[in-house]
């Protein structure tokens, strides 16, 4: 066999861990598909005497990653330190400046400097492979990039954030409110340490923008990602959503047209019969749509230390055979610059609002979405208090400033009591 491809691990956390432990367990697999062993030279963490669960006794140390890819030895950095900014940036870009490749799973690193990281890059003759960024052990990079890249791709979406959607589904299954799942979710170490990476969708949209960018051939553009997160989505709303024939998923939408680039990481009603309706706890699912494929669906485990460290270790296997894509599939500086397409496609919405028990309520909130260029597909009034009764309204399709201008005209009819809440409807 040729001589092994060396790696310096910077990062040794549930990935990291995960990748030095799968290295050990299947070296000689690995070295056969590879055709060449694949071997880590030199590892860096924060804390050296903490105890990993592995062996790291043949691996030279680094207290800095930085010096940790500027080492001879290395051939890959694997960037496993995560963030955007930092010792992740820094060391990446050393070890391209230094000559050497790099395989990272941070999508918020990308999500920021995709850009200029791929064109450094390619500058020096380097690659950068992230499939473990985007929904864990899925291979949705690969599949983009390779299987099909004679696609022009018209639409990607998915759930790809497993915490919201094991909060959402855990609400669901046991009637809780989200504050106390979300506990629930912290407990089980679910949460990242700034937890708003993943209930306010941000993790997700990171996630969004990468594919997008591959998908589509345009620069990565997170800044353009409408984003919400799921922190008002109440067990009401699942309850009710529920018995219309829905569910509630925070679910990332990005569509390419004459119009220009639509990303969306929102809370969206999907069909509970879907196959994206059906996707339960922590679990991911990416559906692309291409011009020649049709529509392909991708699912697993979108996290933790064994799925993560396989997309890394794919990565590897395919620098160790000397295969070598452009970080987005095509050169970065033919990357496109994407116009941000106005909030005009249409969708049916989700309506829920409280309406105060008296005669001609419901005319004056038919009035107000009629104005608006709204038309009702069904409507359904819930058992009520003395005073004030729920009411769901499915609309046909319509277009979010249509929403909103009735959102704000709702409060002036009088009848509506609090907040109306309005969620968009998307067909799989
Ligand atoms: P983690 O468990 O928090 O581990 C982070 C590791 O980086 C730790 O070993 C830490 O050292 C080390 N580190 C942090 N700052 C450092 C510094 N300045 N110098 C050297 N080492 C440093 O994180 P993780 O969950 O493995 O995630 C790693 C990356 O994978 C992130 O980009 C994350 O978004 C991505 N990712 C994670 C998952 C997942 O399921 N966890 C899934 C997909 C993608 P100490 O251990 O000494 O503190
Ligand atoms: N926090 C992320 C999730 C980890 O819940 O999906 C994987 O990127």
């Amino acid at each position: 066999m040729s001589h092994p491809l060396r790696l310096g691990i910077a990062g040794l956390g549930t990935v990291g861990g995960g990748v030095v432990d799968i290295l050990h367990r299947q070296a000689d697999l690995i070295a056969m598909r590879a055709g060449r062993p694949v071997q880590i030279t030199a590892v860096s963490a924060r804390n050296r005497a903490k105890d990993r669960g592995v062996d790291l006794s043949g691996f030279a140390w680094e207290d800095d990653p930085i010096s940790l890819a500027h080492r001879a030895d290395v051939d890959v950095l694997v960037e496993l330190m995560g963030g955007a900014e930092g010792p992740a940036h820094m060391a990446t870009r050393a070890a391209l400046t230094a000559g050497k490749d790099v395989v990272t799973a941070n999508k918020a690193l990308l999500a920021h400097h995709g850009q200029s990281l791929a064109e450094m890059a390619e500058a020096a003759g380097r690659v950068i492979r992230f499939e473990a960024a985007v929904a864990g052990g899925i291979p949705v990079i690969k599949t983009l990039g390779e299987g099909l890249a004679a696609n022009r791709m018209t639409r990607v979406m998915g759930v790809m954030n497993g915490t919201c959607n094991y909060i959402l589904t855990r609400m669901e299954s046991a009637g809780l409110p989200y504050d106390q799942v979300f506990e629930e979710a912290r407990a089980l170490g679910y949460l990242e340490a700034d937890p708003t990476l993943d209930v306010g969708g941000i993790d997700a949209g990171h996630k969004l923008a990468l594919l997008a960018s591959l998908a589509f051939g345009t620069r990565v553009s997170f800044d353009t990602v409408e984003l919400e997160g799921i922190e008002r989505v109440s067990i009401d709303d699942i309850r009710l959503a529920a018995d219309m024939g829905f569910k509630i998923k925070l679910l990332g939408v990005a569509q390419i047209s004459e119009r220009g680039l639509e990303q969306r990481m929102t809370p969206c009603l999907v069909p509970a019969d879907s196959p994206l309706g059906q996707l339960q706890g922590g679990t991911n699912m990416v559906v692309l749509e291409g011009d020649s494929v049709g529509q392909i669906v991708l699912r697993g485990a979108g996290a933790g230390a064994g799925p993560t460290a396989s997309a890394v270790l794919a990565d590897v296997i395919d620098l160790a055979r000397g295969l070598r894509i452009p970080t987005f599939g095509q050169p970065a500086t033919t990357l496109a610059q994407a116009t941000t397409a106005p909030a005009v496609m249409e969708a049916p919405f989700y309506l829920r609002m409280t309406l105060a028990d008296q005669p001609g309520a419901l005319a004056r909130v038919a009035t107000v979405l009629g104005e608006a260029g709204i038309s009702i597909d069904r409507m359904r009034q819930y058992g009520h208090s003395d005073t004030a009764a729920p009411v769901l309204i499915v609309t046909h399709k319509t277009n979010r400033n249509a929403i909103d201008t009735a959102l704000a005209q709702l409060p002036n009819t009088g009848v509506v009591v609090g907040a109306p809440v309005a969620i968009r409807i998307e067909t799989v």
